[in-house]
This record gives C-alpha cells, sequence and structure tokens, in this order.
C-alpha cells in the first residue's frame, strides 16, 4: 500500500462533492453561500444540517486521517528505521488506531445524528480541510494540526451542541454529543501528550508544529463565533480543553484570536 495518498484520492461514492481548503477560503462567503449543492437558498434550520454534514464528514476524514499515521511512519527503533525523524513510537500508532475506532463510531453515529435532524448524505459540500492537515509530512504537525486544532474544535462544537440539546429537551442531541465529546478530549489529550513527548529534545519543531496549531485555529474562527462571550455561537469550552492537556494560557490564546476577529468584524470599513 503506498503511503502519503493526496485528499483528492480518498475513497467516496457518488453522493459526496469535496471542496479543498484552497477553493473554501478563497472565496469564502461565495462558497457559503452556495454551499447547498443544489444552490437553494440555505435558511437557519438548514444551517443546523449544514454544521452536523460538516461533523459527518469531519468524522470521516478523521478516521482516514488516524490510520494514515498509523501506517506512514516507520516505528522508532525498528529495523529500518534507522535515523528517520519522521519515525514514531508504537504507542503513537496504538493511540492513533485506538483513535480510528472512536471515529468509525463517530461516523455510525453522527449519520443517525443526521437522519435525526434531516440531513441528507452530500446535501452540502465536503470540505476536505481535516484531511489535508492529515497530511503533512511530519507526524507532529499532523497532531498539532488535526488532534489538537480541529479536534479541539470538535471539543467546543460537540459541548456546544450537547447544551443546545439539553436547553431544546433533545436527549438524542444531547446524549449523542457528549459521548462523542468524551472521546474527542481522549484525542485531543493524545495530541497533547506525543507532541511534547516526541519533541521534548527538539524545542523548535514543537514551536513549528505549535506554529501550524495556531494557523489551522486562525482558519476556524468563524468570525469570532467562537469564544467565551455569553452570546459565542460556539463556546469555548475551557475545562474539557485543559482536560484534554491544553494550559490555560493556550485557551486563552484562542479565546483572544475569537475577540481579535470579532472586533475586526464588527468595526466598520
Ligand atoms: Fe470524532
Ligand atoms: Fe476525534
Amino acid at each position: 500500500m503506498r503511503r502519503h495518498i493526496d485528499p483528492s484520492e480518498l475513497a467516496r461514492d457518488d453522493r459526496f462533492n469535496r471542496v479543498s481548503t484552497e477553493m473554501r477560503f478563497s472565496d469564502q462567503r461565495q462558497v457559503e453561500q452556495n454551499n447547498r449543492i443544489d444552490g437553494s437558498a440555505i435558511d437557519v434550520h438548514d444551517r443546523a444540517r449544514r454544521l452536523m454534514h460538516g461533523i459527518f464528514v469531519g468524522e470521516i476524514q478523521a478516521l482516514e486521517g488516524a490510520g494514515r499515521t498509523c501506517f506512514d511512519f516507520p516505528v522508532a527503533g525498528e529495523n529500518g528505521a534507522g535515523a528517520d525523524p519522521m519515525a514514531v513510537p508504537f504507542a503513537l500508532k496504538l493511540d492513533m488506531a485506538r483513535q480510528c475506532w472512536d471515529e468509525a463510531r463517530h461516523c455510525e453515529i453522527s449519520v443517525k445524528l443526521g437522519d435525526h435532524m434531516g440531513m441528507d448524505i452530500g446535501e452540502f459540500f465536503e470540505s476536505t480541510t481535516l484531511f489535508e492537515a492529515a497530511c503533512h509530512a511530519d507526524p507532529v504537525f499532523r497532531l498539532a494540526g488535526v488532534n489538537r486544532a480541529l479536534e479541539g474544535l470538535a471539543i467546543d462544537v460537540f459541548n456546544s451542541m450537547k447544551e443546545f440539546g439539553a436547553a431544546m429537551t433533545d436527549p438524542v442531541l444531547e446524549f449523542c454529543e457528549d459521548w462523542m465529546l468524551a472521546d474527542e478530549v481522549t484525542h485531543v489529550k493524545m495530541g497533547s501528550t506525543w507532541l511534547r513527548e516526541v519533541t521534548k529534545t527538539d524545542k523548535e519543531r514543537q514551536a513549528r508544529a505549535l506554529e501550524f496549531q495556531k494557523v489551522v485555529d486562525g482558519l476556524f474562527n468563524f468570525r469570532g463565533q467562537r469564544g467565551e462571550d455569553a452570546d459565542s455561537s460556539i463556546r469555548l469550552a475551557r475545562k474539557f480543553r485543559e482536560m484534554a492537556g491544553f494550559t490555560s494560557s493556550e485557551v486563552d490564546v484562542i479565546a483572544e484570536m475569537s475577540r481579535q476577529s470579532r472586533a475586526e468584524v464588527l468595526t466598520p470599513v
């Protein structure tokens, strides 16, 4: 089997419509407005289903990304790995294999939750941002960009949706999100632990990976809608992030990034 595949090579049936990160962010407003495959205008109800669709395809790519990380790199200390700087500890691969199983379960939960919300598979575009971050040639950058940035975002989103489900007295939404949230805290913690372990003697590599994490985080500020303010539509789940190995100053940085985005959006031009 070939190592390091391209996002355009992901196996999908003809229900799926793929869009790259470059295309998605090249003219974000246009893609947002046309986010429905049939071109019809989206309303408030569509937005919740579009978010659910984004979560569903994110779960597929999280499964694919963790699987690639199991396979793409040699095991440190094994014959053939030699002095390969990209070799990883076997226990890291075991954690990624465990993550695959969790993500496969999340795919199934997401399909059922999508049914519950009236979402059709393929109704909206599939952005390949998560898998693109999971294609990085350095496994440490994958941990930073996927496990810490994007799955950190999943913690915030799932926690917000769980609270929304509770407020709407929708136990299906509330408990599905709660179960997935528990797994995501574990996945982010794996990212935090392995990123620090693998780079403990190479602080420069660690700093570059954390910079990559910041870039990915910056792509998903939702124009300041993710934050700690009471009216943030996606609340920053500080408690769960800290359980997952974020320091409080790292959470402060994300909160500040969001405040700045919000201020820019509100500033008249
Ligand atoms: Fe997941
Ligand atoms: Fe995950």
